[in-house]
């Protein structure tokens, strides 16, 4: 759930700067991070709120590192202050960005106030303000978009190494609209809606992006702010109001298996958009703070995507906003509510061009809280960059000692989703004066983590950097620290070295949607999401599912571009006639019209569970999540316990599933979703299992039990 802003604590911060204290001490994204609770014996985090024991150096309840400004020695295992005010941005960075006192004037203050309780109140007002942050991301900005994602598991062979998965995409081009003005709010079924309010000129452009391979799985979420936790209920709710006529039913009763025979048209299979080079769905995952913002940040401008006026603009702001070297990480963090709080919250969506790729970045929110998000996104990755924070204590709170931190449950999730390709993005190395040591020792812990992932050591790629000061982004390191001991690939080369992810157009249409769009002024809705199979043109018939309604294809958005033919891998937003715009919902499918998806109340699947603390019993109460759907679900069986290594039953009926335990299990859902048996498609077939604000389970749709209606 989004936590409402706490006025007071925002207010405090401001008072300190305001006090007078070493600006520079506060540069970075948690200057008070650990404020004095007045409990002694606790810190205070003023990301959650949480109370923290004096002995953790991360916050028990987010996760944030308490402050990473302080360094522990190694000796004595204390923490050592004495570097702590650069430490965040280095003395390079911080001549980049350091402020003075008289540079953060009350002004600022107040109007970060301001921007505060207006997020609040946005809150409170359900999310109008939040949602139209999102919709100006969707529709202004030239980089970002969000989306929002969930994770798969196979297992298919007997060990967790079968996890086979993919991603998927979210897009959220919309059409231009061609008159008037917009304000984008969201109805309470998460779909956005436009409203005529701005100038033309500030309407036009949308984004969305993303794409996977042919076994991803896809996991919706609107890209918005609003209540995470509301949210499996706002889409429950949508299905079941979903009214459908005759027609629609008739479209669903021809349901016919996936399976059957299928020609694809002669358009489908041409090339007629030769020369463009293939797309990768490219997710940048790791622990809250470890610099992912920055890094996509960084990357972009350095490759021309964001031009010097909105670097400036954005130097100029963050500074007054006293989050300084928050700069290149507010080019993706574009709400308020992000800037604010210095953390993302949904996935940022923003594309470049390399060599061999045109790369959709899913910049993902690394925030324990927004999980979901990270995982909607990450479904639709066909390779993923995990950033880790080489910053002493930092990357350990990422590793979480006992528990999972979340670089270890996001390289878990995303290995899920089928990614088999990942780089490991060790940054914030001018934190460790670019010792070889420390990167040694992560590439050590990380690594045997990462093979216990089932993720092969040849598809793991470690690159040394630092995306404040620009070391080995694009071009190899200067810093003669760094490139006395590293020569490999800097990490745009590392990016082109990827395997160009294998794209399926000869099978019928299949689009989870993502994210859904509607303009009343000029009548339209839109969907944004990946083609996870076949291909679309503007006049081609689809059927939305689950409503089964028919709609046609007006036209067709890649990359914030038009384009004529969509295929396979591609992330697009395709706005649709002939249909009810009430009749498209987030986690819904577009498919071919004669063979719509299956809709199921109730399914067996296979599971690997994670490591739980709390174990999972017959009526445990979860949270589903199958490509862009999300639903409330019980447990109401499981079946039988599978051996990890022969992955046969070994025995039936257990009471109870814990960590790390393999198994068949029947839930029945509060409502329905699009999906398919994994064996059919792997995109539809792949589901993760959520209980009280972490992934719990992955695994694989094995069987339909109930179909809805
Ligand atoms: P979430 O999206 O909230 O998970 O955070 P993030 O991983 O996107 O981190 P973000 O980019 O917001 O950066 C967090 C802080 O780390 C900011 O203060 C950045 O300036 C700082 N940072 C990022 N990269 C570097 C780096 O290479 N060196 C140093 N010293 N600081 C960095
Ligand atoms: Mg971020």
């Amino acid at each position: 759930m989004l936590r409402k802003l706490n006025y007071e604590l925002d207010y405090d911060i401001y008072d300190e700067y305001d006090d007078g204290n070493d600006m520079e001490a506060s540069v970075g994204k948690l200057p008070l991070l650990d404020k004095p609770t007045g409990k002694p014996g606790f810190w205070h985090c003023s990301i959650c709120t949480n109370n923290n024991d004096e002995s953790l150096l991360s916050c028990d309840t987010c996760g944030v590192f308490r402050d990473s400004t302080g360094i522990i020695d190694n000796d004595s295992g204390e923490k050592v202050y004495g570097k702590s005010k650069d430490s965040r941005a280095s003395v390079m960075a911080r001549s980049l960005f350091a402020l003075s006192p008289h540079q953060m004037p009350k002004p600022a203050v107040i109007s970060d106030i301001f921007l505060a309780k207006e997020a609040v109140k946005s809150h409170e007002k359900g999310c109008i303000e939040a949602y139209f942050n999102d919709l100006q991301k969707t529709f202004t900005s030239p980089h970002c978009n969000h989306s929002i994602n969930i994770a798969p598991f196979k297992f298919d062979t007997p060990s967790p190494d079968d996890i086979v998965s993919s991603g998927k995409n979210a897009a959220r081009n919309f059409p231009k609209v061609p008159l008037g003005s917009t304000k984008a709010s969201s109805n309470i079924t998460g779909k956005k809606e436009i409203v005529n309010l701005l100038p033309v000129n500030e309407v036009s452009n949308s984004s969305s992006a993303s794409s996977s391979k042919d076994n991803h799985i896809d996991v919706s979420e609107s890209s918005n702010s609003r209540d995470y936790e509301d949210a499996p209920q706002i889409i429950a709710d949508d299905l079941h109001r979903l009214k459908l006529d005759k027609n629609s039913k008739d479209n669903r009763s021809k349901k016919a298996s996936r399976n059957v025979q299928y020609k694809p048209e002669k358009w489908m299979l041409s090339d007629q958009e030769q020369g463009i080079s293939s797309q990768l769905n490219l997710a940048v995952v790791g622990h809250v703070d470890s610099g992912k913002s920055t890094l996509c940040g960084r990357l972009l401008h350095l490759l021309g995507r964001i031009s010097k006026k909105q670097m400036h603009k954005n130097e100029k702001e963050a500074k007054e906003k006293g989050k300084g070297s928050f700069a290149y990480a507010w080019a993706m963090d574009e709400s308020a509510e992000e800037r604010q709080r210095g953390i993302t919250m949904t996935v940022a969506v923003a594309y470049f061009d390399s060599k061999k790729f045109r790369v959709v970045l899913l910049d993902s929110p690394g925030h324990k809280d927004f999980v979901p998000n990270m995982i909607s996104g990450a479904t639709q990755a066909d390779a993923a960059v995990l950033v880790v924070d080489a910053s002493v204590g930092s990357f350990e709170a990422g590793m979480g000692g006992n528990s999972v931190g979340q670089t270890k449950e996001h390289a878990q999730l995303i290995r899920s989703f089928g990614v088999e390709q990942i780089i490991v993005a060790v940054n914030k190395m001018d934190l460790v004066e670019f010792s070889k040591e420390r990167f040694d020792f992560i590439k050590l812990q990380l690594g045997l983590f990462l093979c216990s992932c089932k993720f092969k050591e040849s598809s793991v790629a470690w690159i040394p950097l630092s995306a404040m000061e620009n070391q080995n982004l694009v071009t190899t390191a200067s810093d003669v620290r760094l490139s006395s001991w590293y020569q490999g690939f800097c990490l745009l080369d590392a990016i082109d070295s990827l395997k160009p992810p294998q794209r399926d157009v000869s099978k019928p249409l299949l689009l989870p949607i993502c994210d859904v769009v509607i303009s009343h002024f000029v009548g339209q809705v839109a969907v944004c999401g990946k083609l996870e199979f076949g291909a679309l043109r503007a006049s081609s018939k689809v059927l939305v599912m689950p409503s089964g309604d028919l709609a046609t294809v007006q036209t067709i958005q890649r990359d914030y571009c038009p384009c004529t033919i969509a295929k396979a891998g591609d992330n697009v937003a395709v706005s649709l006639q002939g249909i009810d715009a009430g009749h498209v919902m987030p986690g819904g499918v577009l498919c071919h019209p004669d063979l719509p998806v299956t809709v199921a109340s109730s399914l067996e699947l296979k599971i690997l569970v994670l490591d739980i603390v709390t174990p999972i019993l017959v009526g445990s109460q979860v949270e589903i999540h199958i490509h862009h759907a999300k639903e409330a679900a019980r447990v109401t069986k499981i079946l039988s316990l599978l051996d990890q290594k022969s992955g046969k039953v070994s025995r039936n009926a257990p009471r109870i599933l814990t960590a790390r335990q393999s198994a068949i299990i029947e839930v029945a859902l509060d409502g329905t979703v699009c999906v398919e048996e994994f064996s059919v498609c792997r995109a539809l077939g792949r589901a993760f299992l959520r209980a009280s604000g972490s992934t719990i389970a992955v695994g694989i749709v094995t069987r339909v039990l109930e179909q809805g209606s």
